[in-house]
């Protein structure tokens, strides 16, 4: 049995000392690793350098606080970076989906296809907007939406205006699919790349392929802004009416109203740490990229593990790096909390099953995007774990047996 003493430093103790009677049966590679760490390895971890922060203060000490020059300055460089024409910087993901279906005019009596296996904010921005989320189901091995349940959905919702496709984890949904659907039914097209920044299609980055797109700026995402959004588009009228919506409807500064609009402004300081942040976005892509394939490498003979796949012709940012653990996946969190490796289950339930949706009717059944939410775990991939850090990652999943027992 392990020593109390050994124990300490571990998030969760109650669950070491519960499991302490099987601990005879983990490995000596486990016993090793609980000596020797002590740190918590977090699921993300943003990287705020003196850039960052020199920039800040000197908007601080600027005075010029709200909305200004920075603002303006990241989204011309942002929208420069996707390869589109306009980009309108906002408070956050949520509210830059919003304003980006509102501005491409959806509104009540509209439905708008969506995948169930997202992030809340995904579907909600249909509903606040008032119309009607249809969700359909995902592919089991991108996580993506599948487009052949879009077009399946096409057949029976004659009221369907556009798709809201998501590029869950920084993986791209399969575009060329996806754009020969949205030709062929003349729909329009709404990425959310929310966690996918700087990620490809055959070349070309998401967030460049819809009528409109938006990124998300939360601390967990690839590039932060603390909270913060941006609406992206080619489309001059689009991008004209997503700036009045975030601005309460004013255009410029003369009071004068011109839509029901939002306060969803970006703040200087949130933009000054997104113009450092964006100089290093690619960088910091790549050390994802590279985490990712240390993990693939040395997992990948594992029979009791899938792991995220990066199609030919696809590149992945890997905002997450989402292992599918059929057996026992519920054990292997507990495992690695109590090892104090942030991991986490993106996403436990399917939007359309979630109390919120209940209570407002939603029903159907998505088998595959529920399997998933029943096998799913992101582990650590962020471009801040030391290589100690991803090493401790490995050891511990490969100390994990999946057949009981909690090592081999
Ligand atoms: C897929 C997706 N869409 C939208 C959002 C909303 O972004 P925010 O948290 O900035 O409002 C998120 C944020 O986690 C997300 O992951």
């Amino acid at each position: 049995m392990l020593e109390a003493s050994r124990l300490r430093g571990f998030l969760n103790v109650k669950f070491l000392q519960d499991i302490a009677e099987d601990a005879k049966l983990w490995s000596a590679k486990v016993k090793d690793f609980c000596e020797v760490r002590r740190e918590m390895i977090p699921i993300a971890r943003p990287i705020i350098t003196e850039e960052e922060k020199a920039r800040i203060l000197a908007i601080l000490e600027s005075g010029r606080l709200a909305a200004g020059e920075e603002v303006q300055e990241f989204e011309r460089r942002f929208a420069e970076y996707v390869g589109v024409r306009f980009a309108v910087a906002t408070s956050s993901g949520s509210t830059a989906l919003q304003v980006a279906l509102e501005a491409l005019g959806i509104g009540p009596g509209d439905q708008v296809i969506t995948t169930p296996f997202t992030f809340v904010a995904t579907s909600n921005a249909i509903l606040h907007c008032g119309a009607e989320p249809v969700f359909v189901d995902v592919d089991p091995f991108t996580f993506n939406i599948d487009p052949n349940a879009i077009e399946d959905a096409l057949r029976t919702h004659p009221r369907v205006r556009a798709l809201l496709i998501v590029h869950l984890f920084g993986l791209p949904c399969d575009m060329e699919s996806i754009g020969e659907l949205v030709s062929r039914h003349e729909l329009l097209l709404v990425e959310d790349c929310a966690q996918a920044h700087g990620a490809e299609f055959r070349g070309r980055k998401v967030g460049s392929f819809g009528h409109v797109a938006i990124f998300s700026f939360y601390p967990t995402k690839n590039l932060t802004t603390g909270e913060g959004g941006m609406v992206v588009t080619s489309d001059p009228e689009v991008a004209r009416k997503a700036r009045l919506l975030v601005n309460v409807g004013m255009d410029g500064e003369n009071y004068r109203y011109e839509a029901v609009g939002y306060n969803f402004r970006m703040t200087n300081l949130a933009a000054a740490m997104g113009l450092v942040q964006l100089g290093h976005l690619e960088a910091r892509n790549e050390a994802r990229r590279r985490n990712a394939k240390v993990l693939t490498e040395e997992l990948g003979d594992l029979p009791w593990l899938l792991l995220p796949q990066e199609p030919q012709g696809y590149r992945h940012v890997y905002n997450q790096y989402t292992l599918r653990v059929p057996e026992r996946r519920d054990d292997l969190l507990r495992y690695l909390q109590a090892m104090g490796i942030g991991c986490r289950v993106y996403y436990p339930e399917v939007i359309p099953r979630t109390p919120a949706y209940q209570k407002l009717g939603f029903t159907g059944r998505f088998p595959r995007a529920e399997r998933l939410t029943q096998e799913v775990l992101s582990i650590p991939v962020h471009p801040a774990l030391s290589p100690e850090e991803l090493q401790a990652v490995i050891t511990a999943i490969r100390a994990f047996s999946p057949a009981g027992g909690r090592g081999k």
